[in-house]
């Protein structure tokens, strides 16, 4: 274990954003694969603030579905636990340090009812959360793009690559996270800087055109070679391209189908990165166990599609990919809000 001294504090400034105060109380929540740094700095950081923190660690749960799970936000660590969903829920603060997250993961409800704020640390080399250490002043940019993305009616995309692709917002529901959270009953993740939408069925029509560089955060892999994916109704129809990248997305897919019927084909979510500290290329420097990527979901002016469930579609499959992209112009009702993969 990389315990180093400097990190006790980077994790007590991140939760001190959170407004937490000695007498709150608090739990560190971990799983059997969690790098055992994370919750060891977690417990010291709340104990650095004057909190009595617990710890619960829970057991690896079997494997679930064809493929490894990878990249889908939705922790399965409480599933069929509800003891410690209740333990959770008792807390005014959840520092998550689960691989995958529980932003997605359906005990997440529970937990926030009862007030608490949860802060998904998210399960990279403490480096990369050093250098993405949340700064009180992310906030407003992500609450600015917030508030665009739920007054616009559709969003636009477009690429030299040529990506050309039409999103109807109507429906949709928006969330954006800037790595910390002082509200009861709320999430965010560190690090933070994206803002989001999950569309509502039947909002999605056009061309993606993954490009070189362009990252599928499922497989934690820069893509080599362009993929172009047609886009009818939400779903994947078409998976053009010579290379292995195309190949392997088409292979997943094709797994998910006999699963879900297709659901896995489908947009998640949509959204740009607002994150200047976060870096494209940061992925390169690290062998995968030790990048989750959500660095790349945040790196300013990327835009990120992402395939699986959607709770405002009613579409639901364990079969997710994050697709952070460079080089995109976005557009909301005609006003540019990313001009060629830099925030306008
Ligand atoms: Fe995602």
């Amino acid at each position: 274990m990389d315990l180093q001294h400097h990190h006790i504090e980077l994790f007590a400034q991140t939760f001190a954003l959170c407004g937490l105060r000695a007498g709150d109380s608090a739990a560190v929540l971990s799983e059997a694969a969690t790098r055992p740094e994370l919750p060891q700095l977690a417990m010291l950081g709340l104990q650095r603030l004057g909190l009595r923190p617990f710890q619960l660690v829970m057991p690896g749960q079997p494997v679930q579905g064809v493929l490894p799970l990878r990249s889908t936000g939705a922790s399965l660590a409480l599933t069929g636990m509800p003891a410690a969903v209740a333990a959770l829920a008792g807390c005014s603060f959840v520092a998550d340090c689960t691989v995958e997250g529980l932003m997605h993961a359906a005990e997440l409800p529970q937990i926030l009812v009862g007030g608490a704020r949860v802060l998904y640390v998210s399960h990279e080399h403490p480096e990369t959360l050093e250098r993405c250490a949340p700064q009180a002043e992310d906030e407003a940019p992500v609450r600015d793009a917030m508030r665009r993305l739920k007054s616009a009616r559709e969003m636009t995309v477009s690429s030299a690559a040529g990506t050309a692709l039409t999103i109807g917002l109507t429906g949709a529901r928006v969330g954006g996270v800037w790595g910390f959270t002082t509200r009861p009953g709320t999430l965010s993740h560190w690090p933070g800087g994206l803002v989001l939408a999950f569309p509502a069925a039947g909002a999605v029509h056009g061309t993606l055109v993954l490009d070189q560089g362009d990252v599928n955060l499922g497989f934690k892999r820069y893509l080599e070679s362009p993929v172009r994916l047609r886009i009818a109704d939400d779903r994947v129809v078409a998976i053009d391209g010579d290379g292995l990248d195309a190949e392997l997305m088409r292979s997943h897919y094709a797994a998910w189908d006999a699963v879900d019927g297709g659901a896995s084909r489908a947009v998640s979510h949509i959204g740009w990165g607002l994150n200047r500290r976060a870096r494209w290329e940061a992925m390169a420097y690290h062998d995968k166990v030790d990048c989750n990527g959500t660095e790349l979901r945040a790196f300013a002016g990327n835009f990120l599609y992402s395939t699986g469930a959607n709770e405002a579609a009613g579409r639901h499959t364990p079969g997710h990919f994050d697709l952070p992209m460079r080089g995109c112009t976005v557009a909301l009702d005609g006003v540019t809000v990313v001009r060629d993969g830099v925030l306008a």
